[in-house]
């Protein structure tokens, strides 16, 4: 009778989606590596060098080279059929089919193995000089970079669909986070800021040597394309919330944890660039007069 009084109204779905949305807001927009990224903040600035660089081309190729066995599970378990489509496009387009940046499709594209997406980042590590059949290869990953591929695994490749859809819903979110929402916000944006940290890595570093400037194309293309796959994890969310089956506390932790696994990606990154900025070893003499102290 009390609850009759205090709810008279049939519960109203759109009243829970508003309410899912601000949850939604807090705690996948509000997370960390969405709001302040250590490493990405201090990239853009574009203070990074040569050595700093390579890392970053490095542990990016291996996180998307084995990205792709993590989409082909999230495509195989996707529990729903805008999900299903949605991660198919994504996986394809990886590995080289051309995709509609708009709308995310990749209906009757065609293929090239010269425009999957490790191939695009191994012409950015040719420039710097880097072995391309290297790039990608699981040992180049640090020990972050690993456990931040084993929490995607984890998350978005679950067997679980709904696992799979808030972890997916989180990662895309990231991706396009502020795109085309200002300049404030968009200049938040991870992509942005990789994008504009090796712009200002060729004219620092690159062009006073006569060096040509980097390819960005798959910095570049991923900007562009993010608008569209936020998009669809909406469209997808805005479908399955009605479903009887759908529970917001599996989809939200399944989101957090993903986040906290891409978390884990830029702290590798931030301690390494720390460690090559750290002033070098003592010199040889000091090292010499050390061992002759200790009577060698
Ligand atoms: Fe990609
Ligand atoms: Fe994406």
């Amino acid at each position: 009778m009390l609850s009759f009084v205090a709810n008279p109204f049939p519960e109203n779905i759109m009243d829970r989606f508003d309410d899912f949305k601000r949850r939604l807001e807090l705690e996948i927009l509000g997370h960390p590596v969405v709001q302040a990224n250590p490493y990405t903040s201090w990239f853009k600035r574009g203070d990074a060098d040569e050595a700093q660089v390579k890392d970053l081309i490095e542990q990016f190729s291996v996180f998307s080279n084995h990205f792709l066995v993590v989409q082909a599970k999230r495509l195989v378990n996707a529990g729903t059929e805008e999900g299903e489509r949605c991660a198919r496009a994504i996986l394809v387009n990886e590995c080289g089919v051309g995709l509609e940046p708009r709308t995310g499709e990749a209906e009757g594209r065609t293929f090239s193995n010269r425009n999957a997406h490790l191939e695009w980042l191994r012409e950015t590590g040719r420039a710097l000089g880097l072995d391309p059949r290297r790039l990608g290869r699981w040992d180049l990953g640090r020990a972050e970079t690993h456990e931040f591929l084993d929490g995607l695994d984890r998350t978005y490749g679950s067997r679980d669909g709904l696992v799979g859809a808030g972890a997916s819903f989180a990662i895309e979110s990231w991706a396009a986070f502020g795109i085309a929402q200002g300049p404030e916000r968009e200049d938040k944006n991870f992509w942005k800021e990789l994008i504009a940290g090796l712009e200002l890595f060729d004219a620092r570093v690159r062009r006073p040597k006569g060096l040509s400037p980097l390819p960005l194309g798959f910095f570049k293309f991923h900007f562009v394309t993010e608008a569209g796959h936020g998009a669809a994890v909406w469209e997808e969310l805005k479908k399955s919330f009605d479903d009887p089956d759908f529970d917001g506390d599996v989809f939200l932790d399944a989101g957090r944890e993903a986040l906290d696994a891409i978390h884990l990606f830029w702290t590798g990154l931030d301690r390494e660039r720390r460690r090559l900025d750290a002033p070098l070893p003592p010199a040889r003499a000091d090292v010499d007069l050390d061992l002759a102290q200790l009577g060698f």
